[in-house]
């Protein structure tokens, strides 16, 4: 795992833009694995720019979300369809066909998980997944005592995140209890991983993620068992981090970073 600290949410949100960037222009074809969330949010609105002002090209790659809430229309504002077409799909030149996202509408549950897994393997696989992190640890839904093998299936979310939820829905009520999700299995499959978080309410969740011990508990804890996992931060989420020093030498120092010290672009 690696961690790089920038000052500020907008120069690590941009940092990992431009790691998409990167991919995508060394691989047009590239399968992105997508997250949604007000974090990813600063993501897609660099990489709307990048399309429209460098000719970042999407025409040939191919998405998955991560997840989708069970019993919301794509047109619902709060679907994860729609947050993805607002911020990223309608916005730059990438083919509606090869957009997915699992189907909570689905009649068959379980049946439209195996076929979300299914899926992702006939594309080749994920190559690069996004990933932002909630206040208890998870990735994607896979919310505390996910299994660390699990793969793509329906979840009900625990009280923490359909309170976080409920002021989208217009209270608890109306807020779904359940969602299809990647397992934390699939997402750990992808080539590689980037994950991004900022502010100071994620500071306790990235240290236990990253430093803490591998748990069911912090879904993103598994993430340590990935060969090729960078977690982007900014200082507020930093906070907590005992290594620190060590990952800001790395930053300043490696090799493969150098193109990414220079502030502006690739
Ligand atoms: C949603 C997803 C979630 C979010 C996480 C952080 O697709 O993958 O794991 O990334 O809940 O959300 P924000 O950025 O709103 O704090």
């Amino acid at each position: 795992m690696e961690v790089i600290i920038q000052p500020n949410s907008e120069a690590a949100s941009f940092l990992v833009a431009r790691i998409v960037q990167r991919e995508l222009r060394a691989n047009p074809h590239l399968v992105l694995g997508l997250a949604t969330g007000s974090t990813m949010e600063q993501v897609y609105r660099h990489l709307v720019r990048m399309h429209r002002e460098e000719h970042l090209d999407f025409s040939l790659c191919r998405t998955f979300n991560l997840d989708e809430y069970v019993g919301l229309f794509p047109s619902d504002p709060n679907s994860y369809r729609h947050y993805m077409e607002h911020h990223l799909f309608r916005q730059v030149n990438i083919d509606a066909r090869n957009t997915h996202l699992p189907n909570g509408l689905a009649d068959d549950l379980e049946a439209e998980c195996r076929r979300y897994e299914a899926a992702v393997k006939r594309f080749g696989g994920v190559d690069l997944q996004l990933l932002g992190i909630g206040k208890a640890g998870h990735i994607g839904f896979n919310e505390p005592l996910s299994a660390l093998q699990s793969r793509t299936r329906v979840k009900a979310l625990t009280p923490t995140t359909l309170a976080q939820n409920a002021r989208f829905f217009g209270g608890p009520e109306h807020t779904p209890r359940r969602a299809i999700t990647m397992g934390v299995g699939t997402i750990i499959e992808a080539r590689r991983c980037l994950l991004l978080a900022t502010g100071a309410s994620k500071a306790k969740v990235i240290a236990d993620a990253v430093e803490g011990p591998i748990t069911s508990m912090v879904s993103a804890s598994a993430l340590q068992l990935h060969p090729r996992c960078t977690v982007v931060v900014d200082e507020d989420a930093a906070a907590n981090l005992k290594g620190a020093e060590y990952y800001r030498w790395i930053f300043a120092n490696e090799p493969e970073w150098e193109e990414y010290r220079v502030p502006g672009g690739t």
